[in-house]
């Protein structure tokens, strides 16, 4: 009785805080029992995986789920200290978290018995609102993503999976590719945050230090490093046909997490308008783009061209057209493939690295002078070696500290074979999921005295050889998986581990900043206490830090 209270109190209050998430659930909780009836199927002998306890079988898991992801996180690590595998149940669905080496093994293999195209499927519909007969089309294609097709395939049908998977790992993962994107990205950042500092300079009013001005880092990052990264994926025409893209694709991020469920349209109609303001308009320059550039030109093989980018948004694009997709999916994919993946990570990544780095003076000093070995001048440019600066120690060290707290994704697979985990025979249809935030949290694996897992320690991976620095990832491989693994893992890894470096050097050396203190985001007023991860993005992707920092900052050069 006392766990009905409760749920009821619970319901009451997130309905009384407009908590979307709950609604959804609300909405969608009957079809989630529909689900539940149809997959579940005789019971077996099979030696039955651990299961979250549950005071209302299936239903409070369920709900603490979707209403209470740091309460039932913190129950899930409790569970998963003792053993490796735990499940529960989802709407009636079997859920498995999975960690240890040996599980994250297992799961990231190349197996037919394992399966990812379901969740990416949901993609394309809810977040990209693709258009349902080419929704169908993907569904349909069961030919799998290996070079020969699975059995069973007709001959002719054409493989949707197979073919944006290999041109997403020619085009993007391949080092010609990423490498390109990362030179292109140096240039448009370095003019991006020339032009965003100007304004400042422009819109201050205090002239008592003419090069001296304030900012907020999270709307410098949203603005220069957001810009950047597009207008050298998708290009400068993109730009002309949407001039407030970046407006339309911040707006539509806050509630990337809350469409991705697919809650009822009736219910939310201002998700769907958001989502609509943006994918319509990168619609528009799709067909605008498409129809513009000379396919038969000299730009057609180009690194970059100003209409369509990088040779991977072209070929792209050509590719969703030559598939006659309609207009509104193509602008779904140039909206979530083309900016959504690229930019939901790595900004919020960034934003801590950059506030970590301005918090503690120190840091800053020591990566600007391990920086300075890896600047260049050439024709009057000053830029990176992007070679050398991706092998400092101390700058990777950063990144994988950032990347290890502040990336919170719980990667999914589906079972669609009997599949045995730690000794526990699985049943098709079961979910497996392994949170990021389980594994990179790991005290054993992380720890240090004095440098509990739980903080940032810029210096975690680097280890002294001589006196020598030298990077050194702590944990194993299969302790770190930010962008996934196997065959799904992230195509463009490359390109964002570049991409989040170079924008960590450039905010190093072209700046002088002061620490002027801590901003509430919602209200703007002074904060009187740092950031901690934003909990409405917990499990959704790269995590903001929930507050703002105000600094002065002067150009350096
Ligand atoms: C910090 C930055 C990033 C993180 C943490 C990240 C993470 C991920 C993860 C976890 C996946 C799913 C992998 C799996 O299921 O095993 C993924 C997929 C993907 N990512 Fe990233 N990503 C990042 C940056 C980027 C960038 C910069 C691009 C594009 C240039 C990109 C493009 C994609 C695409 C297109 C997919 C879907 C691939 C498919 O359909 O199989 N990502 N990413
Ligand atoms: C991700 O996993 C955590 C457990 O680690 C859970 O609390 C959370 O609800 C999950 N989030 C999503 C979006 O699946
Ligand atoms: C400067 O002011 C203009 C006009 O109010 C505004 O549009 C612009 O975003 C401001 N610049 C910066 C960097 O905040």
């Amino acid at each position: 009785m006392y766990a009905l209270n409760e749920a009821v109190a619970n319901v009451r209050h997130q309905i009384e805080s407009h908590d979307t998430r709950f609604t959804i659930l609300v909405g969608s909780l009957g079809l989630l029992f529909l689900l539940a009836l149809a997959l579940r199927s005789s019971p077996t002998n099979q030696k039955q995986a651990p299961m979250l306890s549950e005071t209302i079988p299936y239903v409070s898991n369920t709900l603490q789920y979707m209403t209470n992801m740091n309460t039932f996180l913190a129950r899930t690590k409790k569970a998963l200290a003792k053993r490796n595998i735990v499940g529960f149940r989802l709407g009636g669905r079997p859920f498995y978290f999975l960690t240890s080496p040996p599980n994250i093994q297992t799961f990231f293999r190349t197996s037919p018995a394992i399966g990812f195209e379901t969740f990416i499927l949901v993609a394309i519909t809810n977040m990209m609102g693709a258009t349902p007969k080419d929704v169908a089309k993907f569904a349909h294609d069961k030919s799998g993503r290996q070079p020969n097709p699975a059995p069973g395939t007709a001959e002719d049908a054409k493989r949707y999976w197979f073919d944006m998977q290999t041109m997403m790992h020619k085009y993007l993962s391949t080092t010609h590719y990423s490498d390109a994107l990362a030179r292109t990205y140096q240039r448009f950042f370095n003019r991006e945050l020339d032009a965003y500092y100007d304004s400042l300079l422009a819109n201050s009013s205090a002239k008592d230090d003419p090069e001296w001005t304030e900012m907020r880092i999270i709307p410098l990052l949203k603005a220069t490093m957001a810009k950047a990264a597009i207008l050298s994926l998708q290009g400068e025409y993109i730009f002309e046909v949407v001039p407030d893209l970046l407006d339309r694709f911040w707006d539509y991020d806050k509630v990337l997490s809350t469409i991705l469920y697919g809650p009822p349209k009736w219910l939310f109609p201002g998700v769907y308008a958001k989502a609509e303001r943006f994918c319509g308009a990168t619609a528009k320059f799709h067909q605008a783009a498409v129809a513009k550039f000379d396919w038969e030109g000299p730009d057609r093989e180009k690194d970059w061209d100003p209409v369509l980018g990088s040779r991977f948004w072209r070929e792209f694009s050509r590719w969703l057209t030559d598939c006659g997709f309609t207009p509104r999916t193509c602008g779904g994919f140039a909206g979530v493939t083309g900016i959504v993946a690229i930019n939901a990570n790595t900004v919020p990544v960034c934003t801590w690295a950059i506030m970590e780095m301005i918090r503690g003076q120190e840091l800053l000093t020591r990566l600007r002078d391990e920086i300075a070995g890896a600047l260049v001048e050439e024709d009057g440019e000053t830029r990176f070696d992007l070679q050398r600066l991706v092998n400092l120690p101390l700058l990777q060290s950063v990144y994988v500290e950032v990347m290890r707290l502040r990336v919170s994704i719980n990667v999914t697979r589906e079972v669609v074979q009997p599949l045995e985990v730690d000794g526990y025979l699985l049943k098709p249809g079961s979910v497996l999921q392994a949170p990021t935030e389980i594994s990179h949290y790991d005290e054993a694996v992380w720890g240090v005295e004095g440098h509990p897992a739980a903080e940032f320690w810029a210096e975690r991976h680097v280890k002294y050889v001589d006196g020598v620095p030298v990077f050194e990832m702590r944990g194993r491989p299969t302790d770190f998986f930010p962008y996934g693994g196997g065959v799904a893992i992230c195509p463009g890894r490359h390109f964002a581990k570049q991409e989040i470096m170079l924008t960590i050097a450039m905010l190093a050396s072209k700046f002088e900043y002061e620490f002027v203190g801590w901003v509430d985001i919602a209200s703007g007023r002074p904060s009187d206490r740092p950031p901690i991860n934003d909990p409405k993005y917990a499990g959704a992707a790269g995590v903001p830090p929930d507050r703002d920092m105000r600094v002065r900052v002067k150009r350096l050069w």
